[in-house]
């Protein structure tokens, strides 16, 4: 056996990964990895397999199909009132992971920095490393997952090449304002600083509250990649497609990545999602109000039972607060819930570079009612056994 020096010794199998198979194994409900139980739009389905039955089985241009670029160009215009130059600043990325680690891949240098907040996506960290880099790691405050931008400018200096930002935060399930967006832009500016902002949950923002894009700011537009993902606005995870939207400089650049990670992405499901869109230009419009809706469903079903739930400003997520029966140990209380009470969901220390004691697991709304009201009730009758101390 040849010596092995691994580039990432402390990485191991994902939290989503680990729980899923342990909630298969304990035939638990699974709320705790992020997708959908529901069947996608037949209508996708029909396109899917049109697309290949028309021939779309070969490679697709590496930068996307023109038609699918093209569709996401009057996607961006209708929901943020901005123009893209499809052939220059839109790249399909197999799905939004990729269009993250291609990009981190293509500006991050040996010894730069990158600020991150946590609690972070996981697949931040890795990429920047192998790019080099290393991350620079900021809490959001507590309570309520805020940002405090006088320690973020106290940690960027000359090394600092990156920030990366996500809204709507996964796992907080906060929403950014329009003052973090101003706040970032002026720290940016200060350092002369790029931007990755991860925006897959774009859609799914809620009461009444809106998503600010880094693309709608004319601060940040010109230094930003912005990253989205159709696995998420389509409730089909496994399709596997997400893009980049960046300036033409920063676009060339993350292509030169993208065309030897991956060169080229599904071509029927791109053909497929580019007619789907033709169809039904409003996409993504529907999604707050579907995803509030669960939300409410599963606040309503655990009201009065100790669980506190914060409501999500958004994402498809849900955050349990369980302080009033056990200390605040996400980890241990996850375990608990999965293997007593039956409901899988994900803790939030995974996310943290240092973890603070957090009373919260994250829970997956973007399921179908019916496995809602189970988890539901399985919360309620786990809250009481808590309750009277078994
Ligand atoms: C914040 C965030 N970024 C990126 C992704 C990855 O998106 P995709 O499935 O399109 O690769 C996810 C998926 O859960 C996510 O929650």
């Amino acid at each position: 056996m040849p010596t092995l020096r691994s580039k990432l010794p402390e990485v191991g199998t994902t939290i989503f990964t680990v729980v899923s198979r342990r909630a298969r194994e304990l035939n638990a409900l699974n709320l705790g990895q992020g997708y959908p139980d529901y069947p996608i739009d037949p209508r996708l389905t029909e396109l899917i397999t049109e697309a290949l039955a028309t021939g779309h089985a070969q490679y697709a241009p590496m930068e996307g199909l023109v038609e699918l670029r093209e569709r996401i160009a009057a996607k961006l215009a209708r929901h943020y009132r901005i123009e893209s130059d499809p052939g220059s600043e839109i790249t399909v990325a197999l799905g939004a992971t990729e269009a993250i680690f291609s990009a981190i891949l293509a500006v991050v240098q040996s010894g730069d920095e990158v600020i991150a907040f946590d609690p972070a996506y996981d697949s931040y960290e890795p990429a920047v490393r192998l790019a080099g880099g290393r991350c620079v790691r900021i809490p959001l405050t507590q309570p309520g997952f805020g940002y405090d931008w006088e320690r973020i400018g106290a940690a960027a200096g000359p090394r600092t090449r990156l920030v990366l930002f996500n809204s709507p935060h996964n796992p907080a399930c906060t929403v950014a304002g329009s003052a973090d967006l101003e706040q970032l832009a002026a720290l940016a500016e200060r350092h002369d600083l790029l931007v990755l902002s991860d925006e897959v949950y774009e859609h799914m923002v809620f009461d009444g509250g809106r998503h600010h894009s880094v693309l709608a700011h004319p601060g940040l537009a010109p230094r930003s990649f912005a990253v989205f993902s159709f696995g998420k606005t389509l409730h089909a995870t496994g399709l596997r497609i997400g893009y980049c939207v960046a300036p033409a400089a920063l676009t060339a650049e993350l292509r030169k990545v993208h065309q030897f990670n991956t060169f080229s992405i599904s071509h029927p499901a791109q053909f497929a999602i580019a007619g789907y869109l033709a169809e039904r230009p409003e996409l993504g419009s529907e999604l707050a109000a579907f995803f509030q809706a669960k939300r409410d469903r599963l606040c309503a079903a655990l009201a009065g039972s100790g669980f506190v739930l914060p409501p999500a400003q958004g994402t498809y997520f849900q955050l349990l607060d369980f302080s009033a029966f056990a200390p605040p140990d996400d980890m241990a209380f996850a375990e608990r819930l999965l293997s007593e009470g039956g409901v899988a969901s994900i803790p939030l220390s995974p996310f943290y570079e240092q973890p603070p004691a957090l009373p919260y697991v994250r829970l997956c709304i973007a399921k179908q009612d019916a496995t809602l009201d189970a988890a539901g009730a399985r919360l309620r009758a786990f809250a009481a056994r808590l309750r009277r101390g078994c």
